[in-house]
């Protein structure tokens, strides 16, 4: 289904300041696929994320997205296929209650007022703020405001989701509850995160990214279990992995790992 594809080809782009944030991007994620995006503070993953609902243009290259290519005219188009959880959720939420900023969407897609009310409370429920409905977003705990951030753009019921950190502030059971609902969507979903065991969770596929390149697009089981490549690019083995390569009684760095 060519409407979920998603086509970086030589992908620059360029920040006002002169910041060369990306550098020949490729890559190419067709229906279906669950990417991660790696990298350290600064590699670019946040830069390659908003070129993918065309909050972004690149400075050169092409973007495909479904059967379009981004640009200043189709992006509108697009941000109704791609659903983006931006990396602070601040940048997201802007309604006086929560209810209001998840019903922003489906109400934009034209669904009737009763659809929506329904469709606000099942996405609420899934990220467990269902009892937040009523107060205004600005009052939240950073968490909170990242779960009620999910809860809008699934609401949305994309063809792409494309999420930014997207459990950098949320607790234990949120998280893990996260990664079910990421789990059960069949559609294309790409995350950026260096919660890596989430990565290894989620996403079938991995694209490491350095000083705004590429430098590795593999499995995740094999990419995100390659000890050098991981400290080359300032991350570490999933904490999963960490287990299974030191076995459950070594000692690390003053620490016992429990079993
Ligand atoms: N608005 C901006 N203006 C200028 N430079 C920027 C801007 N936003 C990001 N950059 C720069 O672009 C590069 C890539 O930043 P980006 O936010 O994409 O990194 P990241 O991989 O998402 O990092 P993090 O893991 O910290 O979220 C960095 O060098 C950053 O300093
Ligand atoms: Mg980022």
């Amino acid at each position: 289904m060519s409407h979920h594809l998603v086509a970086f080809d030589s992908v620059s782009f360029c920040y006002p300041d002169g910041t060369e944030a990306l550098n020949g991007v490729s890559f190419r994620i067709i229906h279906g696929e669950s990417v991660g995006i790696v990298g350290a503070n600064g590699a670019g993953k946040s830069t390659i994320l908003m070129h993918m609902n065309g909050y972004l243009l690149p400075s050169s290259g092409i973007i495909t997205i479904g059967d379009l290519q981004l640009t200043k005219k189709t992006r509108q188009e697009i941000r109704r296929k791609v659903g983006m959880v931006f990396q602070n959720p601040d940048d997201q939420l802007f309604m006086p209650t929560v209810f209001d900023d998840v019903a922003f969407g489906p109400l934009n897609l034209g669904l009737p007022e009763e659809k929506v009310r329904e469709r606000v409370d099942e996405v609420l429920k899934i990220v467990g703020c269902l009892s937040l409905k009523d107060k205004p977003p600005h009052h939240l705990s950073s968490g909170q405001k990242s779960s009620v951030a999910i809860a809008s753009v699934i609401a949305m019921q994309p063809d792409i989701l494309v999420m930014d950190e997207p459990a950098s502030n949320l607790d234990p059971k949120s998280r893990r509850q996260l990664i079910e609902f990421l789990k059960d969507f069949e559609h294309t979903k790409v995350i950026a995160s260096h919660d890596l065991d989430l990565i290894l969770d989620v996403c079938k596929r991995c694209i490491v990214i350095r000083d705004g390149r590429i430098v590795a697009d593999g499995l995740s089981h094999e990419i995100l279990s390659d000890r050098g490549l991981l400290e080359e690019n300032n991350l570490e083995l999933p904490l999963s992995l960490q287990r299974v390569a030191y076995g459950n009684d070594k000692i690390m760095e003053g620490e016992r790992w429990t079993t």
